[in-house]
């Protein structure tokens, strides 16, 4: 039987109001499509009961934290930033493993939303955890690939309960319920973005500098391959985004020897993430990207196109 939104969201919001029963909750709103279903149905379940925070870890889409603002303001929510970005660089710092990176950012987030809690006596945490998530972090008998933040990468003792009225569903279901909810497309549309944000996109330690550098990388690919889209030239792929590597390469600006970061760039097509296969950009489309990048960050001077399909690769790169 095909897939009801409509049916889904009148149970949802049936469970969470069971589950959520007279106490408080907590949601927090990523910019991302799950956790903006999430928060909505919760907001139709438990109103008056709602607590919706963003977190501002510094590994944020370049302007998320403004599109985040607008998006609540235009959904009627009520919305509180908490700006966290030292308390992130700060945990991360000295951190180069995939799976020590994901649990430090998964108990930073659980602290912050435990502080949250707190502050607004919150029993519970209502999160846009989907199905993909918890296969991957080694759900029901499975390997893990890898900890997802939400998921694996969440400490053994936390002081809230969880609440995940998304855990069945895949991604293009998600955005089925998102559209049944009246969200605005460019949020129910939007592609994919990590939970753990661009620390996944970092290969090896995380620091402020190469934040900056993948973010604004990040925002030429998706520019680029967007305008792409418009013009016709390409279809738009499942997911497209930068990431940058812990090397350096040598190469030349004007006439002087550079030593120079190299910027990789991802574009999959996918139906939920479980398996991807690269796209095939249009080669003046990947000139583009590459000119821009190699022009506009200036530490960067070398810019390479992944074709590794999933498997044997993953999606993100950690
Ligand atoms: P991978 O890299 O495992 O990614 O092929 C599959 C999809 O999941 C996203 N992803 C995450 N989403 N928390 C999330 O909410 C995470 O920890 C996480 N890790 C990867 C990734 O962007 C892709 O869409």
């Amino acid at each position: 039987m095909p897939f009801d939104p409509k049916k889904f969201i009148t149970q949802s919001v049936e469970q969470i109001r069971k589950a959520i029963g007279k106490e408080q909750a907590i949601t927090a709103v990523s910019g991302g499509v799950d956790s903006f279903v999430a928060a909505t149905l919760a907001a139709r379940a438990v109103p008056g009961q709602l607590h919706v925070i963003y977190v501002d870890t510094g590994l944020m889409r370049k302007n998320e934290t403004d599109e985040v603002r607008k998006t609540a303001k235009a959904l009627g929510v009520e919305l509180k930033v908490i700006d966290a970005r030292k308390r992130f660089f700060d945990g991360l710092k000295g951190a180069g493993d995939p799976e020590g990176k994901r649990k430090i950012i998964g108990e930073l987030f659980i602290r912050i939303f435990e502080e949250e809690a707190k502050k607004s006596r919150a029993a519970f945490l209502i999160q846009g955890t989907i199905a993909p998530d918890w296969i991957e972090s080694g759900g029901l008998g499975r390997d893990t690939i890898k900890s997802h933040h939400n998921v694996g990468g969440l400490p053994e003792k936390m002081d809230l309960r969880l609440c995940e009225p998304l855990r069945e569903l895949y991604k293009h279901e998600v955005r089925m319920v998102g559209k049944e909810l009246g969200l605005p497309e460019s949020i129910h549309q939007r592609q994919p973005f990590p939970g753990p944000g661009l620390a996944v996109r970092i290969v090896g330690e995380v620091t402020e500098e190469k934040a900056k550098i993948v973010q604004d990388a990040c925002f030429v690919v998706e520019n680029e391959i967007d305008a792409a889209v418009k013009a016709g030239k390409m279809e738009r792929p499942w997911q497209y985004f930068a990431a940058l590597l812990p090397s350096k390469t040598v190469g030349v600006r004007g006439d002087e020897r550079a030593y120079q970061y190299t910027v990789i760039v991802r574009a999959v097509r996918s139906l939920d993430g479980m398996t991807a296969n690269f796209s095939h950009i249009p080669s003046d489309v990947l000139e583009k990207i590459s000119t821009r990048i190699t022009n506009e960050i200036r530490s960067v001077g070398r810019v390479a196109y992944d074709i590794t399909n999933k498997p044997p690769g993953t999606i993100e790169m950690e």
